[in-house]
């Protein structure tokens, strides 16, 4: 059985101390059942992760830590840019790769993508590699052969075994942060059409592989997407900011 996994990705906001408040707050609006039915993990900024990490441990919360980026190799002379083994000395245990952010804002490609997920992986942390198409590659009927590219060259080399232990995160790229989301019907089908993918290419990593949407998500519409058997949670953006917000997200059957 995979378990329901909602993670908030704050991008560039939050100062470590607003990250503390936003932490606990969500945090008093979670009940100990509601973890038991869904993953929570918050991506705060990477000045904000140590903060993150000592309230979660002080305070003995349920919630996971995430980042929201990462560079490929051990160590060296790369100005500005955070090493996974950083990353996982901080308790962090999943980390985002491949945001359609960082692919278009700051270049990043597929095979770099695919470094990263190895990375990760080798830290024993999860990466949430994400996927999806322009507004123009959806009309052009194109959605599928994009996305497959980026599965494919994203996790090109890895065995079933690590397949199985990603996070995919399903974001057409028209409906992040723009309140135009997807409709249940449409991410599933994708969603599904993800799956078909990696049982082709690892068999038995499909059953177990976790695959999410994002794009607009809200509290409005997270149960419909929620209601999906092949979709296994959101990557929040803008509404993962509100405390109030996020934990409605996360319980989406209340
Ligand atoms: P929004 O929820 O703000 O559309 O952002 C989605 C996203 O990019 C999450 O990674």
């Amino acid at each position: 059985m995979r378990k329901n996994l909602i993670v908030g990705n704050w991008k560039m906001h939050a100062t470590h101390l607003e990250t503390i408040q936003m932490v606990q707050k969500l945090s008093y609006r979670l009940e100990p059942s509601d973890y038991e039915r869904v993953e929570v993990v918050v991506c705060p900024p990477f000045t904000a992760l140590r903060s993150a990490q000592t309230v979660i441990e002080v305070d003995h919360l349920r919630i996971g830590l995430g980042a929201q980026n990462v560079f490929w190799e051990e160590e060296g002379a790369y100005t500005g840019e955070v090493a996974a083994g950083m990353l996982a000395k901080l308790a962090v245990a999943y980390v985002i790769v491949g945001h359609s952010e960082r692919r278009q804002l700051f270049g990043e490609s597929d095979a770099d993508a695919n470094r990263k997920v190895g990375a990760v992986l080798e830290h024993d942390m999860t990466p949430i590699l994400c996927v999806g198409e322009t507004e123009a590659e959806r009309e052009a009927g194109s959605t599928e052969d994009k996305v497959a590219a980026q599965l494919r060259v994203g996790l090109q080399g890895l065995q079933a075994g690590a397949v199985e232990k990603v996070v995919i995160a399903y974001e057409p790229i028209w409906a992040i942060g723009t309140g135009r989301t997807a409709s249940a019907d449409d991410a599933g089908a994708v969603v599904t059409f993800i799956r078909g993918l990696v049982a082709d290419e690892w068999g038995p990593a499909a059953e177990a592989v976790r695959i999410l949407y994002g794009g607009s998500v809200n509290p409005g519409n997270i149960a419909g997407m929620m209601a999906k058997p092949d979709i296994d949670g959101a990557l929040v953006g803008g509404a993962s900011l509100d405390p109030d917000s996020l934990a409605s997200i996360v319980r989406f059957w209340s």
